[in-house]
């Protein structure tokens, strides 16, 4: 048995990449109206299947969902092998219920790891612990059959112990036919009255055998143990400050979606703007954090064209900009950001990058910062910004701006310290 609670995962390339695709892909991108929506509409395995007898990607070509990826400057991706409706996207040996048996025919997974290998993205996997279409998964608070009045009669012929093998079992396809995977990301755990915990999932062993098959791979924090995870995972909201656990800076991840849903959701419409996503990336890592911005894929196997226009919007903006978010993290303390601004920093060359949300008349001042600065310029065209100091009031250095504001999403201005 491996030693799960001293053995951690290889966060050194996460912590630099900083921004990562998540891809929550299935069935439900058919009645297209939230992945959840077997639980929302209480939909039972047989009026379910109707999606699986019509699931045909005909038009899915991951490379181009890794071209997109990747010129929106993002580093990995994460993709759902298999979500809550138990449906799994590749060449399973577990069950029936999969992508090759759809009229599809065909493993999911296999071509789009190649594909985002092909441009040198890093490999992650979510996989949900939560199965509603397994025979032995009981019902529970969450389980679409929860109201069903012969709930009690059905849960008689379920051993949630059975269900926890084939969890394990396929975990170790996973990791096991589809080369190195860096990110191992699972969903969810809600332990109490009527709930799913470590008990159910067997979480000691299924982690012992994850670390025994990938060692280095990076695993989230929702299989319910207080050891063995790499990051903490908060989700649809931005942390205030650093994430801490007992008072300690972790590495974290903030997953968010471009709408209110994570899988695709033809008539959603809270879709956030390109400024309001670059803002997210660039709060994100101000606070020491990575980024998983998630796409819903449609039934036809695209990317949402809403979609396409945020990573395009991103990928401009990353284009230019992307030395203050790669290998960047939060500044020092001594440094105090000035309203409407963030701040990352790269510890190794020791540059600061000033991320300006609201472009103010001509002047922007640095308290502390007189006699610390050598250079500044625009990071968009490299050109000049100077400054005077007052070393009298406060040490303060006053940044001197144009009028107009760059052309670009976020004004970054890259400051070489002395
Ligand atoms: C929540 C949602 C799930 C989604 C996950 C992404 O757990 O229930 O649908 O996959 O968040 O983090």
């Amino acid at each position: 048995m491996q030693d799960v609670q001293n053995m951690h995962g290889d966060t050194k390339w996460f912590t630099h990449d900083r921004f990562g695709m998540f891809i929550h892909w299935g069935l439900y991108a058919l009645p297209a109206r939230h992945e959840w929506v077997r639980h929302n509409e209480r939909i039972s395995n047989e009026d379910y299947e109707k999606y699986f007898k019509h699931f045909d990607p005909d038009l899915y070509d991951p490379g181009l969902w890794a071209d997109a990826a990747s010129n929106a400057g993002m580093k990995y991706f994460v993709v759902t092998t298999k979500h809550h409706e138990g449906f799994c996207l590749w060449d399973t040996k577990m069950t029936d219920y999969k992508a090759p048996n759809t009229p599809y025919g065909k493993d999911l997974i296999r071509p789009m790891v190649e594909a985002f290998r092909s441009k040198n993205m890093r490999v992650g996997f979510y996989h949900s612990l939560i199965d509603w279409h397994h025979p032995h998964f009981t019902i529970d608070r969450l389980h679409p059959l929860r109201d069903d009045p012969n709930r009690e009669e059905l849960n008689q012929g379920r051993d949630i112990r059975q269900y926890a093998q084939y969890l394990h079992a396929q975990v170790r396809e996973l990791l096991t036919n589809y080369g190195q995977v860096d990110v191992m990301w699972f969903d969810f755990s809600y332990p109490g009255e009527n709930g799913k915990g470590k008990d159910d999932w067997d979480s000691e062993n299924l982690i012992a055998m994850v670390r025994e098959l990938m060692p280095n791979v990076i695993l989230d924090d929702r299989f319910d143990l207080p050891y063995g995870w790499d990051i903490k995972t908060p989700e649809q909201y931005q942390p205030r400050e650093w994430v801490k656990v007992d008072g300690k800076p972790v590495v974290w991840e903030a997953c968010q979606t471009f709408s209110g849903s994570w899988g695709y959701h033809r008539d959603e419409e809270s879709w956030k703007s390109v400024d309001q996503l670059v803002q997210m990336l660039i709060d994100t890592v101000s606070k020491g954090g990575n980024l998983l911005l998630n796409v819903g894929p449609t039934g036809r196997g695209e990317l949402d064209y809403r979609a396409l226009d945020r990573l395009k919007g991103i990928g401009e903006w990353m284009y230019r900009h992307s030395r203050s978010i790669y290998g960047c993290t939060q500044a020092p303390d001594e440094f105090v950001v000035p309203q409407d601004c963030r701040f990352t920093y790269n510890p190794d060359n020791k540059r600061l990058y000033l991320h300006i949300f609201a472009w103010p008349f001509e002047q922007l001042h640095l308290d502390g910062f007189a006699g610390r600065v050598e250079y500044a310029q625009l990071l968009n065209d490299a050109s000049e910004i100077r400054w005077s100091e007052r070393k009298n009031e406060g040490d303060l250095l006053t940044l001197h701006l144009p009028v107009q504001k760059p052309n670009v999403t976020v004004p970054v201005i890259e400051i070489f310290l002395k």
